[in-house]
């Protein structure tokens, strides 16, 4: 089997825990704060590592506390880090996370020495990124560089996955470049231009992006599950109920687009990879923190 090759960033997650997500202006008391790693590309690393299958990250971080963080978990998840550039110019980014009462967040994230990844440091990888059956990235890096890695990546005949975190501009003429397109509501809401809060609105946005030009659309609707379109069929999973196990849903996202990317890995149907992926986004709200709080292929297998 080949392995999965995700290219992102690694920042440390500065968390606080509260009753509620302040509004612009306010100060809350908070409960309890936690530091960990984190950063979108990152986490799905880990996760797509601890759900069992060879993972290549490709990054930059710096010379610093926060890159040792990220080489700590590395070493523990067992994500291959060989192609994580250490820098001696910038800095590792960090991330501030709001968690209220009921696992909901709020992220404000500086890329640092990961958002600095350039063109040139993406064809030092080529030699993997071929050999992978699925590339992973996401908009937390430079958009050029998101762009320039799914081409190479496409040329390779590797399946593209495209999570467009945070929403962020990302032109309609390269949509041809990604094989699966994976937003939240939120990230829908920004590319079609509508509320997307339902089933049913899911369902209509499916169908204005593949009017854009996208292939395959996954549309995560957390508890409400994930909506699936191509050109021939549009189907919906439910979430798994955890009811209130839920306790922080930060990285839900990211363990989602690992699990899809590990199922399409070992040759599982797309139906079967969302129910995969819903499992394995699950069960990573019901541990505080991102990339900690991702699971092991055991507890996944238990779930499914
Ligand atoms: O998706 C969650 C992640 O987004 C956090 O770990 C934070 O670092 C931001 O990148």
């Amino acid at each position: 089997m080949k392995n999965i090759c995700i290219l992102g960033v690694f920042v440390a997650d500065l968390a606080f825990f509260g009753d509620e997500i302040p509004v612009s202006g306010e100060t809350v008391i908070g409960k309890e704060y936690i530091i960990g790693p984190g950063g979108k590309g990152s986490n799905q690393a880990v996760a797509a590592a601890k759900a069992g299958i060879k993972t290549y990250f490709i990054s930059k971080i710096g010379d610093d506390q926060f890159g040792q963080m990220a080489k700590e978990i590395y070493n523990k998840s067992g994500v291959d880090y060989s192609r994580v550039i250490t820098s001696k110019e910038h800095s590792t980014g960090a991330a501030g996370i709001i968690v209220n009462n009921r696992g909901q967040n709020a992220i404000s994230v500086v890329t640092g020495a990961g958002g600095a990844i350039t063109k040139e440091d993406f064809n030092n990888s080529m030699d993997i990124v071929s050999n992978s059956s699925v590339f992973l990235t996401n908009l937390e890096i430079p958009v050029e560089v998101v762009y320039y890695s799914l081409k190479k990546a496409r040329e390779n005949n590797v399946t593209t996955i495209l999570n467009p975190a945070p929403a962020s501009e990302f032109s309609q003429e390269n949509f041809h470049l990604v094989d699966f397109f994976t937003p939240n509501e939120t990230e829908t809401a920004f590319f079609v231009k509508q509320k997307v809060e339902s089933k049913d609105d899911a369902k209509q946005a499916a169908e204005k992006l593949l009017d854009m030009g996208i292939k395959n659309v996954v549309i995560t609707l957390g508890e409400k599950g994930a909506y699936y379109a191509n050109s021939n069929e549009h189907f919906h999973v439910d979430a798994i109920n955890l009811g209130d196990k839920v306790i922080d849903t930060t990285g839900a996202g990211d363990a989602f687009n690992a699990g899809f990317a590990v199922a399409l890995t070992e040759g599982k149907s797309i139906k079967e990879s969302i129910i995969f992926a819903n499992a394995t986004a699950g069960l990573s709200t019901t541990k505080i923190g991102t990339a900690k709080s991702m699971p092991l292929r055991s507890e996944i297998d238990d779930l499914l």
